[in-house]
């Protein structure tokens, strides 16, 4: 099994090491690990935050592992030159559609979250977003009206291919859980919504055990936080998948956490932890490599389907949380390193 580890720009490299260190610490049978240069790191030494070479290495891999990419002193490149564009051009390129995001509340953390804890403790859920369509891929434009008032307008729309695809990510994902699909839309004003909805409902034959529902985006950023704890895995579209991620993420209680996975219509996949480089605490060992972790755990899982090794990851993680073995970001003192240490001795 070949991965591809990205580290990236500020804290990336200093998280990705921690979660390659717990990669090869499970005795994975024929592990190998390939880097490559991506970001700001990519740009300064050969000008593309993308290089060919890494494009093919992630080719030729079975996932990859990613960091963070950004980098401020290079804000003054043109967009196609800035480190940014490394994560946007993998995703196209290597045609990542769907985005899953786990939120869940470790035992030990319920007083970080905004929520009372009785309804914090019971957060365990899973959304999955999809990435490639939507309204912000449709046609878009600006023009003056005669009477010179300004108009803008960007079209929603979903062809039922790529509902049905995003669709089957959903149910899988709800089939190695709960068993419970909650698809949201807005079908009460929106065509685009309407078709998803009946997509969902085909798609919902081939999986006859998972419980499908459904709900609209205004009801679910309510329910979100007034009983996040009913939700197993959600399903949506680009645009109320944004938002509804961010907003289950805050949920958690910290960014230094949260894993994600984008995935292609093959087993493919690129993790990352869903934080930036951290420019303000970069170098200095202080950043938390949990979710880098818990994302090198998805990859295990989604691409590679190593279920176990996967959970063994997760389960060593929220024993050390358990712990008290705390980041900065939650309020504790222990740095990058020590946090890996702590992991890897509860492996
Ligand atoms: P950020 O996520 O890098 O940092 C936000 C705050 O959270 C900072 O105070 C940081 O110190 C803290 N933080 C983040 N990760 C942490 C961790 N693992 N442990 C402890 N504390 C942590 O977001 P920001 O500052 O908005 O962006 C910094 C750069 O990262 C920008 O250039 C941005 O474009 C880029 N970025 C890249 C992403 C990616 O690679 N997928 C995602 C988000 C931002
Ligand atoms: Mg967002």
């Amino acid at each position: 099994m070949r991965i591809a580890v990205f580290a990236g720009d500020g804290i990336g490299p200093e998280v990705t090491e921690q979660a390659v260190r717990v990669l090869e610490a499970l005795g994975l049978p024929g592990l190998e690990l390939v880097a490559g240069d991506v970001g700001g790191a990519a740009y300064r030494k050969h000008g593309h935050p993308l290089p060919a070479a890494t494009l093919e290495t992630a080719r030729s891999a079975g996932a990859i592992l990613f960091g963070a990419v950004g980098d401020f002193t290079l804000d003054h490149l043109e967009r196609a030159l800035r480190p940014e564009q490394a994560i946007l051009g993998l995703r196209k390129e290597l045609g990542l559609f769907a985005n899953l995001r786990p939120a869940r509340v470790f035992q030990g953390l319920e007083s970080l979250t905004t929520l009372r804890a009785e309804v914090a403790e019971k957060i365990d859920l899973l959304i999955v977003r999809e990435l490639n369509g939507d309204v912000y891929f449709g046609e878009k434009g600006m023009r003056t009206l005669d009477d010179g008032r300004r108009q803008g307008w960007d079209m929603m729309s979903y062809a039922e291919d790529e509902v049905r695809r995003i669709a089957h990510v959903g149910f899988k994902a709800a089939m190695g859980r709960g068993k419970k699909l909650c698809s949201v839309d807005k079908a009460n004003v929106l065509e685009t919504s309407q078709l998803w909805r009946d997509v969902m409902i085909e798609v919902a034959a081939e999986y006859p055990e998972v419980e499908l529902t459904h709900m609209y985006v205004d009801n679910a950023a309510m329910q979100l936080v007034k009983n996040p704890g009913a939700f197993d895995v959600i399903v949506t579209g680009n645009l109320f998948g944004d938002i509804l991620s961010d907003q289950a993420s805050m949920c958690v209680g910290s960014i230094g956490l949260l894993a994600s996975a984008s995935l292609a219509e093959t087993s493919f996949g690129l993790y990352e932890p869903i934080h930036g480089s951290a420019p303000d605490i970069a170098g200095k060992g202080l950043a938390n490599p949990m979710a880098t972790i818990l994302s090198a755990a998805m990859l295990l899982r989604h691409s590679f389907g190593l279920e176990d090794q996967a959970a063994r990851i997760e389960a060593a993680v929220a024993a050390a949380l358990a712990d008290g073995i705390k980041g900065g970001d939650l309020g504790g003192s222990a740095g990058t390193r020590e946090i890996g240490d702590a992991v890897l001795a509860r492996l």
